[in-house]
């Protein structure tokens, strides 16, 4: 059991009584993750891997530990597998402009996805001619690793995939998904946006290739994330950007880049950025994934059931909350998400998403939902009580449309 009062007193910004239920679109961030950034500010500021006085050393030190608390955070072999990045976005461009694509290839991902892992393949299917194909989750978004077994060839080069949908909260069953991509001598491309801030991650395990996350969903700043290369690959994908940071040795001729991660991460890093998230890893590790998932799964079953047993709420997504995480998908009649959300906000102080969160497809294609709908998503400082609140309000609302 989580302490959550505890937990709660982490974050300053609670204080004021808000009730944040946006944390699929961005969490709060703990003292303690501000405070280890601002120690860089006060007390090393300098740049990394350049110099050699002591500002430096303590700052790549720092940096370089980061790497560390986040591969064992999701039981990397090593650090060399980490790839800091500013965001899960950038972590999947990474993958799309790395792999040295040949004529025929095909790639193949879901309806259920964000656009972050949707539009870029469609990019590579516009610019180099690489076929997509798709497979339709279920209206409860389900992906069935069947439907994978069925659509993929020879040809498919690369799986794409959610580990957890963004607006219905299911998990997709990655390890089975991992054995048919690899039986067909694809590589799997794994969206952790949503999955390594909520639930105990092993990459080994998954048997995943990449997996792409966002510092700022799990405690940690924005301009931060990372991509997880499998070691076999890190020679063999090429990296969005080089320059400074990332070579060992260049002449006139030409260049050797640097082992993995610094080959990937050219320029000047996100530093502060980087160590806030080693900080955010450390707090969460402090909670414990399996407890934080639980609590979780509490909280949301409370919103799910409450929601559901509301006339004219339609709530979306799988009724079992083995098969869901801390996101619940809703309408009301057939008012607009826009507003709803802002009702929530202006009347009852709780803060939630609404619209397409950048999963179109799945709203007009699968959802048949044509405005969207509105996302509650839970963190580990939400409470029973802030549940029971969105519940009673959003009664109130459905109350004033008989
Ligand atoms: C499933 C999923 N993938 C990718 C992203 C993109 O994350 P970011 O904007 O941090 O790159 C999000 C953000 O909401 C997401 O939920």
């Amino acid at each position: 059991m989580l302490d959550i009062k505890k937990i709660r007193e982490d974050f300053p910004i609670l204080r004021s009584g808000l009730v944040y239920l946006d944390n699929a679109a961005s969490s709060l961030t703990p003292q303690s993750v501000l405070q280890k950034m601002m120690e860089f500010y006060n007390e090393y500021r300098a740049n990394v891997e350049r110099g050699v006085h002591r500002l430096s050393q303590r700052a790549s030190q720092e940096f370089e530990e980061a790497h560390r608390k986040v591969a064992s955070f999701i039981h990397a072999k090593s650090e060399a597998e980490v790839v800091m990045t500013r965001n899960a976005t950038e972590g999947i461009n990474l993958v799309a402009y790395g792999i040295g694509w040949r004529k025929g290839d095909r790639i193949l991902t879901t309806l259920l996805e964000h656009h972050s892992n949707f539009i870029v393949w469609l990019r590579l299917k516009r610019r180099l001619g690489v076929e997509v194909d798709l497979i339709r989750p279920s209206k409860e978004g389900i992906l069935d690793p069947r439907a994978f077994e069925d659509a993929i060839t020879d040809k498919t080069r690369l799986v794409a995939v959610t580990h957890v949908s963004n607006v219905l909260g299911t998990v997709t069953p990655i390890h089975e998904i991992a054995e048919i991509a690899h039986r067909y001598g694809a590589l799997l491309l794994v969206d952790g946006a949503q999955s390594v801030p909520h639930m105990p991650i092993d990459v080994q395990r998954l048997e995943c290739d990449f997996l792409a996350f966002s510092g700022h969903k799990m405690l940690g700043p924005t301009g931060i994330g990372c991509l997880y290369i499998r070691e076999e690959l890190l020679e063999e994908i090429e990296p969005l950007c080089i320059g400074g940071g990332t070579i060992e040795e260049v002449t006139s001729e030409g260049y050797k880049l640097a082992l993995s991660p610094r080959r990937f991460e050219a320029g000047t890093p996100a530093i502060a950025e980087a160590i806030g998230l080693g900080a955010a890893v450390d707090y969460l590790q402090g909670i414990g994934m399996e407890a934080l998932a639980e609590h979780e799964r509490h909280i949301v079953e409370i919103i799910h059931r409450g929601l559901s047993s509301i006339k004219r709420v339609r709530v979306f997504g799988p009724e079992d909350w083995k098969l869901r995480t801390g996101i619940v998908s809703f309408c009301i009649g057939d008012l607009n998400p826009h507003d709803i959300a802002l009702a929530l906000d202006v009347s009852a102080n709780i803060m939630v998403r609404s619209g397409f969160h950048c999963a179109m497809p799945l709203h007009t294609e699968v959802l048949n939902e044509r405005h969207g709908t509105v996302r509650a998503s839970t963190y580990l400082y939400n409470t029973k009580e802030e549940a029971e609140a969105l519940i009673s309000m959003v009664e109130e609302i459905a109350r004033g449309l008989m």
